[in-house]
């Protein structure tokens, strides 16, 4: 990461007076620190002044250097000047096999700037980014608050045309989901949790209690606790971030401890590269994931919930916010929620650019207002979570799933999907397919049926040659995979992960080596640090990839490779360092011979080149 020494710039009046509000204002909140950087950096114009970054410092009593260190792990935040529009060009691998890294010359050619620079009107910043959640139209850009996926270089063009002539988006007006589900086929499964996408009006309350929104809730809250929390056990609803552990089996290890306050955690990070499911919830039903996390509050004995977004995702806050200000004038949240004597808050918390906090102790300390550094474990967050208190961490999509489970009961849940992975799952299918985009479908389709079915199979009459299971930090697949179903144990079986559903596609003009060289580049840019094997690890690996893909590397390397990356493994703190395992080894098996190509010095595509702007 890049070290910036922050710049000094006179404020004016109007502005010390909004950053001491803000100041103020903040002080008074647990975990102030974050959302402070966020409202100061827009009130100076999109960076933080060293006068700014002072007046923080002072004004809530945090030491400059603490500060610093904060503010300095998060990418969204920048101590030099920025220009009025920010504009970030998505990198992560879905991204790159699609032609970013063309792309971005063509940015920087219209821009007249490189990465990291400011045009000198002042208008334009750019920079890269880790993906920004909508890889369903990769390569895609975002420049300030609004989104631009399907870019070509026309449309580049044409867009930064509008900008400099003033003709900006405002994000809040859009109607729907960014991009509507009526471009994806159907499963024709019942839908559990995009019923409402797309169908309604997501800022309406009305519109969600028409459609049997909160009854979820209304009947928990008639229930025991006891009761609620068996009824999500028996569903076998398993936890949608990734790790599948089974929810209601968590919600049973806090609800007993005595231990209060006790807090209720959903995980919006969405980070992970293709993943993009959670965004078309909170953007397009709201309501459902807020009406999920107080049943959940209620389960667990929970009265404050906090909501915790990628700092990217403009428009699930905007929606969040307004739909917790609709259900507190309701009586749907806030204090004695229809006169039950159960009250429970929610917060929306915003995050400021980082991959790791998507781990969930390094969220929670985020929230708490320090760097995104997982904590060690255990003790886990039901017993030691936010500000040390008993706190669930559940994914958007685990939540949204709770109402309809309470409303139906365990049995009918459990009547979708299979034995190993009950319920619908949103699967997301993006790469080189031709109809990328997402489904809701029982668990249990197989591979092929998700890219051949939903995603249209693979574009242009190329041919298939390879698929990333579950996310960056999974196993490659080849054609004799393609048969397995999407749940836990047949996924995990073939080294692939059913992870966060969703499956990168490539065709034959992919370079796999190239492609891992990206995800290495996506986790050493991502590793806290925190801990040695993946700090070192990750850094390592990525420099072996680049041996390799150049030219430069021998067999010898290979091996260091698997063997580093078994080190990690067992011996990283979190998640993160666990990952490269799984691709490492399955592409070095699977595809040993594009591998060997390489240390004969040919990457048989003519792709890998020493000064990929992805790597
Ligand atoms: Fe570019 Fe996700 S938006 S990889």
């Amino acid at each position: 990461m890049e070290i910036k020494t922050p710049v000094s710039a006179a404020l004016s009046p109007e502005q010390i007076s909004a950053i001491q509000d803000v100041v103020s204002r903040q002080k008074a909140v647990k975990g102030g620190v974050l959302p402070a950087l966020h409202e100061v950096q827009s009130i100076c114009g999109n960076w933080l002044p060293l006068e700014a970054l002072k007046l923080i410092s002072e004004g809530m009593d945090i030491p400059y250097a603490y500060l610093y260190g904060v503010m300095s792990f998060y990418t969204m935040y920048s101590p030099t000047p920025r220009g009025k529009f920010i504009v970030r060009m998505c990198e992560s691998p879905p991204c790159h096999i699609l032609g970013a890294d063309n792309l971005l010359d063509v940015l920087t050619g219209e821009l007249g700037i490189k990465v990291g620079d400011t045009t000198t009107d002042g208008l334009f910043t750019l920079e890269h980014t880790a993906c920004l959640g909508v890889c369903e139209v990769s390569p895609a850009m975002q420049i300030n608050e609004v989104v631009f996926g399907r870019l070509t270089p026309e449309r580049i063009k044409n867009i930064i045309a509008d900008y400099r002539a003033g003709k900006v988006v405002d994000y809040r007006t859009l109607p729907r989901t960014t991009n509507p589900l009526s471009d994806y086929v159907a499963s024709g499964d019942e839908l559990v949790l995009l019923a409402n996408v797309d169908q309604i009006d997501p800022l309406s309350l009305d519109a969600y209690l028409e459609r049997g929104g909160y009854e979820g809730l209304k009947k928990a809250l008639a229930m025991s606790q006891e009761e609620v929390v068996n009824t999500v056990k028996d569903s076998g609803l398993r936890g949608r971030g990734g790790a599948g552990f089974p929810t209601g089996l968590k919600w049973s290890f806090t609800r007993p401890n005595p231990t209060v306050p006790k807090y209720i955690v959903c995980n919006a990070d969405e980070g992970e590269p293709g993943t993009i499911k959670d965004r078309y919830i909170m953007e397009g039903d709201p309501h459902r994931v807020l009406e999920g996390m107080a049943i959940a509050g209620y389960a667990v004995g929970a009265n404050y919930g906090y909501i915790y977004v990628r700092g990217e995702y403009y428009l699930c806050m905007y929606r969040l916010n307004k739909a917790i200000e609709a259900a507190e004038a309701q009586g749907l949240l806030g204090d004695n929620i229809q006169g039950t004597g159960f009250s429970f808050h929610i917060k929306v918390q915003t995050g400021g650019g980082s991959y790791v906090c998507g781990e969930e102790t390094a969220l929670i300390e985020s929230i708490e207002g320090k760097r995104g550094n997982p904590r060690v474990k255990p003790p886990f967050p039901g017993v030691v979570g936010v500000w040390g208190q008993p706190t669930i961490v559940n994914n958007v999509e685990s939540l949204a799933n709770v109402p309809g489970i309470v409303v139906n009961g365990s049995e009918w849940y459990k009547s979708k999907g299979t034995a190993d992975a009950a319920g619908t799952k949103i699967f997301q299918v993006v790469g080189q397919v031709k109809n990328p985009g997402i489904v809701e479908a029982n668990c249990g389709m197989t591979v092929r049926e998700l890219i051949d079915k939903y995603g249209g199979g693979v574009k242009d009459g190329r041919q298939f040659k390879t698929c990333q299971t579950g996310g960056s930090s999974f196993g490659f697949f080849k054609d004799e995979h393609l048969d397995t179903p999407m749940e836990y144990m047949a996924m995990a079986k073939a080294n692939g992960a059913l992870g966060s559903g969703t499956m990168l596609v490539m065709d034959d003009t992919t370079c796999v080596v190239d492609v891992v060289r990206s995800i290495l580049y996506f986790f050493q840019h991502e590793s806290c640090g925190f801990c040695l094997p993946c700090r070192r690890g990750t850094r390592v690996l990525y420099e072996l990839i680049s041996k390799v893909a150049t030219g430069q590397g021998t067999a010898a390397d290979l091996d260091r490779m698997i063997s580093i990356a078994q080190v990690m493994m067992d011996a990283s703190n979190c998640a993160l360092g666990m990952s490269p395992l799984f691709f490492v080894t399955t592409t070095i098996e699977r595809f040993r011979d594009e591998y060997d190509a390489h240390l004969a010095g040919n990457c048989p595509l003519g792709v890998c080149k020493a000064d990929s702007h992805s790597h």
